[in-house]
């Protein structure tokens, strides 16, 4: 049984759409994911699910961007057969048989074996290849092979955690994008004090590396606490750093990222205040 147990909440739908968006844009050679998980989840209905992609869905049907988006096109059909898509799955559906080679990482043999099954169903398995190691090693590795057309996924939650090689994934990060890759990374936070300690880390690290061009926006709850955990709706805040990606890929995570301020405008997570706010980390 895979343990991750965020999907369709409200980070992986801030996640996903915007992944969903980047990749169609880019429609890389190579599709490389750090931490895969599981292609497709069985729904839950839980509170967090209802806050995450049930809210979206409901909403995202007023809004001609949202409701034309991939990332809406298809969770909305998977839905409706009681299912969530992750991230590997929304990726093979929207690149399919033009991105020659899927490369994803997971130490977990379970999420591996959803990924080729869902990848035999959608007649891709011949360009996956899933990778049962950790991937701070492996992506190391991997990196001089890559060519500038490869595109890096890195989804840990934890970007500042040094591997038994020294390096975090933050440090991948670094060398894929002085390498010319296209990269996105997704982390997460539950307070203002664990917020303040990662963006000057990320600030720091690129500023160090001479990483001048960078797109870094958080979607945070209003219910974020100093240093406290006042609920528990999945994650309190989450970021996604975008390295080497086209102009209108920049701005659609600028733009994505303002429709969902939008879309939780009046919502609550049970009695708690759902509402988002965004940030700009530079
Ligand atoms: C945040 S989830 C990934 C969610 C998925 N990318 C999505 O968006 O649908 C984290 C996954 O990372 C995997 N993982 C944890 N440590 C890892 C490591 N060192 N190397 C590779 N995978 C790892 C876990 O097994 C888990 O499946």
């Amino acid at each position: 049984m895979a343990t991750y147990t965020h999907y369709g909440k409200q980070a992986d739908v801030f996640k996903h759409l915007v992944l969903c968006e980047v990749l169609q844009i880019e429609k890389p050679q190579i599709y490389i994911e750090t931490n895969s998980a599981s292609a497709i989840y069985q729904m839950a209905h839980t509170p967090e699910q209802q806050y995450g992609i049930y809210h979206f869905l409901k909403k995202a049907r007023e809004e001609k961007p949202l409701r034309e988006s991939p990332y809406y096109k298809l969770e909305s059909t998977e839905m409706a057969k009681g299912n969530y898509l992750g991230s590997p799955a929304l990726a093979m559906n929207i690149l399919a048989e033009r991105t020659s080679q899927y490369l994803l990482f997971d130490i977990e043999k379970d999420a591996l074996e959803n990924i080729e099954s869902y990848a035999k169903q959608v007649k891709l398995e011949s360009h996956i290849q899933t990778c049962h190691t950790d991937s701070l090693e492996g992506v190391i590795k991997l990196l001089p092979s890559l060519s500038q057309s490869s595109f890096l996924h890195i989804d840990p939650y934890e970007i500042d955690k040094k591997g038994i090689s020294g390096t975090t994934y933050l440090d991948v990060l670094i060398q894929a994008t002085q390498a010319g890759m296209k990269c996105l990374l997704w982390y997460g936070f539950m307070t203002e004090n664990d917020k303040i300690h990662i963006n000057q880390y990320i600030v720091n690290r690129l500023e160090e590396e001479n990483i001048k061009e960078y797109t870094c926006i958080e979607l945070i709850m209003n219910s974020i606490r100093k240093d406290t955990i006042p609920c528990n709706p999945g994650i309190l805040g989450s970021g996604i750093l975008a390295t080497n990606l086209s102009q209108e890929a920049n701005k659609a995570i600028w733009d994505y990222s303002d429709m969902l301020v939008c879309m939780y405008s009046d919502t609550k997570y049970k009695s708690y205040d759902g509402r988002l706010y965004r940030d700009n980390i530079k």
